[in-house]
């Protein structure tokens, strides 16, 4: 009998050292290893050749899918974004997208203030002024009894509204799935609508899963209605915010700066508009990568995988049919 081929192309599981690596190995299984996020071309080149997919932010549409079955059993997708995938496909197939929810929110809520105060003192151009010799002394901002409005009061939000409140901030936040025990303890102001919360804020955190829902969420309409230099931080999904908007803010000096750990396409190609643009703070995709938060990732994603593979029950599933 020919062994289980697993597909592994998430490149924080593979850089990062922890016990997943001994528990994968130990499984016998033939491993293929890729550097993702692979596109949707370089899905199809290899579907149809694994029995599981451990994947990072590959794209697993509909047409990779045909390919990839009926030899694929499971996907266990590292950390918690299924935007990549075609989840109501994988539901349809009875294909089961395994994922790993509550092991990164405090790695990235701390990502999270690492762009806000790196952007309100000005840190990264202060910091290479220094090393290129030059004594330039900039004056920033408080984040101290300023407004946070947080999109999305899940796991990441809330994380962060903790520690907003820790900085002193005022915190609102929106979220269809309102967590009443939580916005009651630590006062956090709901709104129903962005619309509402935009007035009222000094710095917005987009912390909200991409769908129809919350795609290009901020847009110019919805820039008009914000303080003048709004801060926005996005560790979260590019798509949440309009691109050329957010760029034209950016310019007009409507919107004071961008942090963002994620891009509409990552690696972002050279002339990216916004890779070089003064008020925009960009790190790559890292917001869970710390040496804490990826063997926990990692760990859960290959219990899910192998423990799916034996059909026991400890795994987390994303998808019922
Ligand atoms: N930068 C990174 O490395 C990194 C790492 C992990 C997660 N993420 C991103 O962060 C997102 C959030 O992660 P999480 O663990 O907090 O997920 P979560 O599911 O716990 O929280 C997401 C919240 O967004 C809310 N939401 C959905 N639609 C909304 C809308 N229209 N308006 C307001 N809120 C809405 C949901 O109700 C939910 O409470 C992930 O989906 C992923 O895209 C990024």
């Amino acid at each position: 009998m020919s062994r289980t081929r697993i597909l592994l192309s998430t490149t924080s599981y593979q850089d990062t050292p922890g016990e997943h690596h001994a528990l994968l190995e130990a499984q016998g299984f033939d491993i293929h290893r890729e550097r993702g996020p692979l596109p949707e071309s370089r899905m199809l080149e290899l579907a149809g050749d694994f029995d599981a997919f451990l994947c990072g932010d590959d794209e697993i549409t509909k047409r990779v899918l045909d390919k990839a079955l009926p030899r694929l059993r499971v996907i266990s997708k590292y950390g918690i974004g299924l935007d990549k995938i075609d989840v109501t496909e994988c539901t349809a197939r009875k294909l089961p997208v395994l994922f790993t929810p509550g092991v990164n929110h405090t790695t990235v809520a701390e990502h999270t203030f690492c762009l806000l105060l790196a952007l309100v003192r000005n840190l990264v151009d202060s910091a290479n002024a220094v090393r290129n010799g030059q004594w330039k002394r900039v004056t920033g901002h408080e984040i101290w009894n300023k407004s946070m409005g947080i999109v999305g009061l899940g796991r990441i939000g809330q994380e962060v509204a903790k520690r907003a409140l820790a900085f002193g901030m005022k915190v609102h936040a929106l979220d269809p799935y309102w967590p009443e025990a939580f916005a009651t303890e630590n006062g956090v102001t709901r709104h129903e609508k962005i619309e509402t919360m935009l007035p009222e804020i000094d710095v917005l955190s987009l912390h909200a899963n991409l769908s129809d829902s919350t795609r290009h969420l901020v847009n110019a309409e919805r820039i008009k209605l914000c303080r003048k230099d709004l801060l926005v931080i996005n560790t979260s999904r590019a798509e949440l915010v309009h691109m050329p908007d957010m760029i034209a803010a950016l310019d007009a000096g409507t919107v004071g700066g961008y942090g963002t750990d994620v891009l509409d396409e990552e690696p972002p190609p050279a002339d990216h508009p916004l890779l070089k643009h003064p008020k925009a703070l960009i790190t790559p995709h890292i917001g869970s990568r710390t040496y804490e938060s990826v063997p926990r990732q990692a760990m859960r994603s290959t219990l899910n995988l192998v423990n799916w593979l034996k059909g026991e029950k400890d795994v987390i599933q994303a998808n019922k049919w």
